[in-house]
């Protein structure tokens, strides 16, 4: 691989974006491409927030596997190459916002990671009025366990379709897009909204933008300047200069 190292000494406003290209060497499949879960007519389904309440047991069925898959797995080198960039730079304002629910890039030692679309490792109750918070939950379920404060049953704390993102995360997002000056997304396909769209915001603040990913964007963004491609795993590690 014939890599141009990246200096971060012009930037001090950062944000990362990155999808589940990222978590692939960790054994994470992927949404799309030819083993992708989206081929998976139970995972559709249980993706789509029209489906519900109905479609609960199928949810806690399929991310039920996810959160016992996400417990057994570790973060690789690309998680571990983000972290330790934000370690290395305490005083930039680096900002890791990432559509994975799997929870590895805090396991691999980052901090104030924007989980865009929640996580597999916490559950939430599905009654609005209720007063539990979406609390840790490492357990693997296969039955719809039911909220012990009110009794309606609880789902994993993820965004599926059709429902709107979290309002901090969100909030957070658009914050730290509003004065970036380098924009990486990692990972993705860079096809799901509204974190298809940074990059334009990104861009539109002035920031130098590059795409990381295995393979080309399709169709292309114009509103990325650059593109690396090849394994997140292998750049990262290799792509800082300092
Ligand atoms: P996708 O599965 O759409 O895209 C993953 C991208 O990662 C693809 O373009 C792959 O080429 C690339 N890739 C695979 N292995 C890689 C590696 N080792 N290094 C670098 N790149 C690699 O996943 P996302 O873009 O994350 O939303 O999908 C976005 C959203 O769509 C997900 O968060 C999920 C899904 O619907 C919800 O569930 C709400």
């Amino acid at each position: 691989m014939n890599l141009q190292t990246l200096s971060l000494s012009h930037y001090r406003n950062i944000v990362i974006l990155t999808g589940a290209g990222i978590s692939a060497a960790s054994g994470v499949p992927t949404f799309r491409g030819e083993n992708g879960l989206w081929n998976d007519a139970e995972f559709l389904r249980a993706s789509d927030a029209a489906n519900l309440p109905d479609s609960l047991p199928m949810v806690w069925k399929v991310f039920g596997g996810l959160r016992a898959l996400a417990e057994t797995i570790k973060p690789n080198a690309a998680h571990y190459a983000i972290a330790e960039m934000q370690r290395r730079h305490p005083t930039k304002n680096i900002t890791l916002i990432t559509q994975n629910v799997d929870g590895l890039h805090q396991a691999a030692g980052s901090e104030n990671v924007i989980e865009l679309h929640g996580s597999v490792l916490r559950s939430r109750c599905t009654n609005e009025a209720c007063v539990a918070k979406p609390f840790e939950d490492l357990t693997s379920r296969t039955q719809v366990p039911l909220c012990e404060i009110c009794g309606a049953p609880l789902r994993p704390d993820i965004v599926l379709f059709n429902e709107m993102l979290p309002p901090w995360e969100s909030h957070q997002s658009k914050r730290a897009l509003r004065d970036v000056e380098l924009f990486l997304a990692i990972g993705t396909s860079g096809v799901v909204n509204p974190a298809a769209q940074f990059v334009s915001s990104a861009a539109y603040a002035g920031a130098r933008t590059i795409l990381i990913n295995l393979e080309a964007m399709q169709p292309r963004n114009p509103h990325f300047q650059e593109e690396i491609l090849g394994r997140a795993e292998e750049i990262l590690p290799l792509l800082w200069k300092e």
